[in-house]
């Protein structure tokens, strides 16, 4: 009998492959058994190593998220090459290179960048992977951002945007129910990855932010991309099949909601 997590025989999808929370997430999905096609700006270079490690398929894809006719190719390439689609986890976002500020010296071009990545992206990305879902179901995973539960300060436009994503998972999942695709977001915590450093501009205020973090969660230590991965495949797999519309929030309890 196969395992309620069993994902062989799956192509799943993982859009920014190559980053600190997407690289860790295309090992545990791989781990699983499923075939992986790793999207993101540039090629991610790690295909070789996900296929001689996991015994699975690894297509490296390089695609800029916000341009339909990238999206259009790199779908006919995912589809040229295994034929069908089974998950796609939207992982791709602007974060690591924002700036913080006080919501009014926001400009209208960081706005717009913003939700042009991780709102317009996300939609987009999935409109083009959901004809193929149709064909006989399957699941999409948005990574939305517990930022959103904090309220954290200083990052309006990445909040509101991630807010955007949580909202838009409802939508979708209620719009293709029928079509046995299931919608589902994550909103992991203050995570360890180099965007996370990099946003915080300087390591005294990484650390900060990162104790802070700590502080504040039920469970008191630092919150790894490894915290994450479980929940990605629980949702891709079959395990969750009766689920969604819904939000996990993925934080070591820092908010209980
Ligand atoms: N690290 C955290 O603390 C944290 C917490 C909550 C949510 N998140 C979210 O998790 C996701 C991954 O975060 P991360 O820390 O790994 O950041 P990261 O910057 O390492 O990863 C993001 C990836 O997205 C890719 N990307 C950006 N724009 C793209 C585009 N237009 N088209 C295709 N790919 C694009 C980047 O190249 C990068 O590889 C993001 O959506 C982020 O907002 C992160």
């Amino acid at each position: 009998m196969k395992g309620l997590f069993d994902l062989s025989g799956y192509v799943t999808i993982v859009t920014g492959a190559a980053g600190g929370l997407g690289s860790e997430m295309v090992k545990a999905l791989a781990a699983q058994g499923s075939d992986i096609v790793a999207l993101d700006l540039v090629e991610p270079p790690f295909a070789t190593e996900i296929e001689k490690d996991f015994n699975v398929k690894c297509l490296p894809v390089a695609c800029d998220i916000t341009k339909q006719d990238e999206i259009r190719a790199a779908v006919d390439n995912i589809i040229k090459k295994f034929g069908k689609i089974d998950a796609l986890v939207n992982n791709a976002g602007l974060y690591g290179g924002l700036t913080m500020k006080p919501f009014q010296d926001i400009t209208v071009e960081e706005w717009d960048k913003v939700f042009s990545i991780n709102v317009k992206g996300t939609w987009q990305m999935t409109s083009a992977v959901v004809p193929y879902l149709k064909e006989k179901g399957g699941s999409i995973v948005n990574i939305s951002s517990c930022s959103i539960l904090q309220g954290v300060p200083l990052l309006c436009h990445y909040v509101a945007s991630k807010g955007a994503v949580w909202a838009m998972t409802r939508t979708m999942a209620n719009e293709l129910g029928q079509y046995k695709i299931r919608v589902n977001s994550i909103t992991p915590g203050y995570t360890l990855t180099q965007a996370s450093m990099q946003l915080a501009g300087s390591p005294e205020d990484f650390n900060k932010n990162y104790q802070r973090n700590i502080n504040d969660r039920s469970i008191q230590r630092g919150m790894m991309p490894n915290d994450v991965v479980g929940t990605v495949v629980f949702l891709v797999s079959d395990a969750s099949a009766f689920i969604t519309g819904q939000n996990i929030n993925v934080d070591g309890g820092s908010v209980h909601y």
